[in-house]
């Protein structure tokens, strides 16, 4: 690829609505020239999780509106566009078909290339579009819905040294805080709470240190919450500030240290890489982020900007582009898929 590429990249595998234009220029850095999200908590507050029927409906809604203003914010039509790239899965498959088929269209509309994108292999290639991380590195993806370690060896190479055999940390910081009373997403919330709270006043258990490996499980942990706030209540007759700070920052301390020893195990069997990143929401936490930084020492550490790290369509966009120069197109067969890893 000789000249400039502008790529569309289209999100829409959980609960966020993305569309993104990003460009790649021979020799230079890519430039992501616009990036919407519509996120659509608000829809799914009331249900404590996000409910697969109502996600799949705004999709519907909000997609080509989300595809109009990725345009418009990049300054850009569709036949400026070199290629369309769309998450095809894993995700919720309602979702993740409403994009697969607006994609299919404006392929057929516009003639352009279509490619199809494994929405966690965006994440995992993100540090290459934030900050040109050589291969091979490792990524440390933990969000509401993904937990794992990714060996990233090419923009199609990836090996799963490990990854949580139950609830995703994002699910835990969402229980936990439901079950504090806390707003929902629950992280920055139980994460503000802790700042105030003795981490060492609850004893919480740090699932599977005692295994060998990179595998991980949080379930354990939130019912080690519900007791131990079962246990106050029964006690006191329920929580002051101090005793919900307490129970934060105790929490808050066992994710990060499992995430951090088994974070030192994976990047004990990667010797030769470049450096240790990061992405998905949890990886917002600063207690955890203070941690992996500490940890990987003298080796680069990479945190993309959070608008980056979350679900978006930018690193689909970046993805896509990377796929499409190696050569990879699809046609109208192209299917969206519910699971599989990268
Ligand atoms: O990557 P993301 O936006 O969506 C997916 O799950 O794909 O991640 C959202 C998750 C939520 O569970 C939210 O509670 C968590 O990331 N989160 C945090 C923090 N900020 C967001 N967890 C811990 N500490 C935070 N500061
Ligand atoms: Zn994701």
């Amino acid at each position: 690829m000789h000249r400039r590429q502008t790529v569309l990249g289209i999100e829409s595998s959980c609960d966020d609505t993305g569309a993104a234009v990003v460009v790649h220029a021979p020799g230079s850095a890519p430039q992501i020239l616009s990036n919407i999200v519509a996120a659509q908590t608000e829809l799914h507050a009331a249900f404590g999780g996000v409910v697969p029927e109502i996600a799949a409906r705004a999709h519907a809604e909000k997609l080509d509106l989300a595809v109009e203003d990725a345009l418009t914010a990049a300054g850009i039509t569709l036949t400026d566009l070199d290629a369309i790239a769309v998450t095809a899965g894993p995700g919720l498959i309602g979702g993740v078909l409403s994009g697969v088929m607006l994609a299919k269209g404006l392929a057929v509309a516009t003639g352009k290339p279509l490619i199809g994108v494994n929405h966690l292999a965006g994440h995992a290639l993100t540090p290459r579009l934030t900050d040109g991380l050589a291969f091979p590195y490792l990524m440390l993806l933990v969000s509401g819905g993904h937990c794992q370690f990714l060996r990233v060896d090419g923009a199609d190479a990836f090996t799963r040294l490990g990854g949580t055999i139950d609830d995703a940390p994002g699910e835990a910081f969402d229980k936990t805080a439901k079950l504090l009373g806390l707003p929902q997403p629950g992280g920055p919330a139980v994460q503000a709470e802790a700042e105030a709270g003795d981490p060492a006043r609850f004893a919480f258990p740090r699932p599977l240190l005692d295994r060998p490996g990179c595998d991980l499980s949080f379930s354990g942990l939130k019912t080690a919450l519900m007791r131990a706030r079962d246990a106050v209540v029964a006690d006191k007759g329920g929580l002051t500030r101090q005793d919900r700070a307490d129970l934060c920052a105790g929490f808050q301390a066992a994710v990060a240290d499992v995430l951090t020893e088994k974070s030192r195990r994976a990047l004990a069997r990667c010797p030769d890489i470049t450096g240790f990143a990061v992405a998905g929401g949890v990886a917002a936490n600063t207690v955890l982020r203070g941690q992996l930084m500490a940890l990987a020492g003298d080796l680069p550490f990479v945190a993309p900007p959070l608008a980056l790290c979350t679900d978006n369509a930018a690193m689909i966009a970046g993805l896509g582009y990377r796929l499409w120069e190696s050569g990879l197109r699809h046609d109208l067969s192209l299917d969206a898929y519910p699971m599989t890893e990268p």
